[in-house]
């Protein structure tokens, strides 16, 4: 049992959910939020901060800023808060009510940007925002989550070797690219440490990452308005695109079977299952996907059904009778 001092020394690295009673593939999901901030978010937020601390960036009069769709944000509240910064967060109305609470709760300030600009979409608008702060006073710090390495090396030293350490025969990675922090960080790790694993992104439609055509996405955490700077796509194996709408119905799946997690976990479920039925069919792999976090700051959105039925239609409601016509692809 562990024994800790501060929230950042606690991740649960040794979790995987068997998703094949449910879905006829042999999934196991890694669930990375079980910790003190609730999602995957945390591993990055610390690697950042204590990075700007050892370049001597960071110091006791600084003011964190970040542009966050919410986890990042919270995370950043919690190490802020047991090293005792200031800490500024730049969300968009896409941020759960929950979220914002969380962070006004440990002592982070809110802004909320709520219009989003021509080209860049809402993320765009929280950067220029972000920058008008730096630029008008020198306190502010930015770790700039999108282009900083220290966000996926978070990854490459702790999510990957864990991966790689529990399915050493592993064929299949699935990934969500929100900052690519997470997807970066694990294959590097393994084309470097174990190249026969074939690295697969998930990402939402609507998402420019890829170079995807904009689109409107209601639900934070995974795709991006702007090209995420740490992404380099020759380390990823290929890329599967996910609607908004396939994330809800695979979301409440996984909830009948007592697995509340949140939307971009079931995008990437949702995803991975997609790329098995077209690529691998009816063939046993050994496959990871990785959860960022759990459902319970969802329930004013995917979880909440009116919400669901005025953005998504009806439709969203109905769940695949049988759990074998998601796997084979259906939908
Ligand atoms: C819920 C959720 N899913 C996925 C991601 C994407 O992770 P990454 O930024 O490492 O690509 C995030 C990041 O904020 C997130 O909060």
């Amino acid at each position: 049992m562990p024994i800790i001092r501060t929230p950042q020394e606690f991740n649960e690295e040794d979790l995987f959910v068997d998703l094949r009673e449910m879905y006829g593939y042999p999934i196991y999901l890694k669930c990375e939020g079980f910790n003190f901030a609730g999602s995957v978010k945390l591993k990055a937020a610390a690697s950042m901060v204590e990075a700007a601390e050892r370049s001597g960036l960071l110091h006791r009069d600084s003011i964190l800023i970040e542009s966050s769709s919410g986890n990042l944000g919270m995370a950043l509240s919690v190490i802020a808060a047991v090293k005792g910064y200031r800490f500024v967060c730049v969300v968009d109305p896409r941020t759960n009510l929950s979220t914002r609470q969380l962070i006004e709760s440990l002592g982070g300030e809110v802004h909320m940007i709520t219009e989003p600009t021509g080209g860049g979409g809402f993320l765009g608008a929280r950067l220029d925002h972000v920058r008008s702060l730096c630029d008008a006073d020198p306190r502010y710090l930015w770790l700039n989550q999108h282009a900083n390495p220290n966000n996926w090396r978070a990854h490459y030293r702790t999510t990957a070797p864990a991966i790689d350490h529990r399915f050493p025969q592993l064929e299949l990675l699935f990934v969500g690219a929100g900052t690519t922090g997470t997807l970066m960080g694990c294959a590097r790790y393994f084309k470097e440490h174990n190249p026969g694993v074939t690295v697969v992104a998930v990402d939402s439609v609507g998402s420019v990452t890829f170079g995807g055509e904009p689109g409107l996405r209601m639900l934070p955490g995974l795709g991006a308005g702007v090209r995420p700077a740490l992404l380099d796509e020759d380390y990823v194996d290929d890329v599967v695109h996910v609607p908004e709408i396939d994330t809800i119905r695979t979301c409440h799946t996984l909830a009948r079977g007592g697995f509340l997690f949140g939307g971009s976990t079931g995008t990437v479920v949702s995803g991975a299952l997609k790329w098995l039925a077209r690529n691998r069919p009816g063939q046993d792999v050994t496959a990871v996907a990785i959860s960022p976090d759990q459902g319970d700051r969802y329930l004013d959105t995917i979880y909440q059904t009116n919400w669901v039925r005025d953005i998504y239609g009806l439709d969203a409601l109905e769940l695949p009778a049988e759990p074998d016509a998601v796997a084979s692809g259906v939908h």
